[in-house]
């Protein structure tokens, strides 16, 4: 039988008390709940990640139902859904692989779809994401960037204003920024 989803979530909020993986490189569970809320509110046909870790928010994201493509050029050896005792969710790529390897997908599938930039978070490092998204990303398409208290996401985040129609900010334990692209 599939788990149910409030159960996934209730076990997700519980994950960091119990597993053994580096809490630090995970959003926190607040931030878990605000990104989860908005791609589903924006109910996309794709999501995004740059920066898998191990697998938090990407868990987060595949209870939204649509495909998950989770990019990290470093594998790890356990993710999340395995301390927790669940097989990887179906909808789940992992693509050991940069951010920027996105360009090399397809690009005109129709949909609409949610990036979430939260990888390398050096000022190149979040350039090379920047320079992905503005090959790969299309109108009406969400973008959301985690850690905007740091120099490199905020840095290539302002950029990113003149490509948007609405952006927003929110002061969680970081900063999580989102906007709705406009090329
Ligand atoms: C802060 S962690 C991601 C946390 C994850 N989003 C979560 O909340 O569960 C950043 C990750 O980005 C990865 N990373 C570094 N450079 C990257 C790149 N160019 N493309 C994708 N991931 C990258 C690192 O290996 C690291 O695992």
């Amino acid at each position: 039988m599939q788990p149910v989803v409030t159960e996934i979530i209730y076990k997700l909020q519980t994950a960091r008390a119990k597993t053994k993986l580096k809490p630090g490189y995970w959003v926190t569970v607040e931030e878990a709940n605000l990104l989860y809320s908005w791609a589903l509110e924006f109910h996309p046909d794709c999501i995004f990640e740059s920066g898998t870790a191990f697998g938090y928010s990407a868990m987060w994201f595949s209870l939204v139902g649509c495909p998950v493509f989770t990019f990290d050029p470093i594998p790890q050896k356990k993710y999340v859904w395995d301390e927790l005792g669940y097989e990887q969710p179906d909808n789940i790529t992992l693509v050991h692989d940069r951010f920027s390897s996105i360009v090399t997908m397809n690009k005109n599938v129709p949909g609409k779809r949610f990036f979430f930039i939260d990888g390398s978070h050096t000022m190149n490092g979040v350039k090379e994401d920047y320079l992905s998204l503005k090959q790969y990303a299309k109108d009406g398409d969400m973008v959301v960037f985690h850690d905007l208290d740091c120099k490199g996401p905020l840095v290539w985040w302002k950029k990113l204003q003149s490509n948007a129609s609405v952006y927003e900010t929110y002061e969680t334990a970081h900063v999580i920024g989102r906007l709705i692209w406009r090329s």
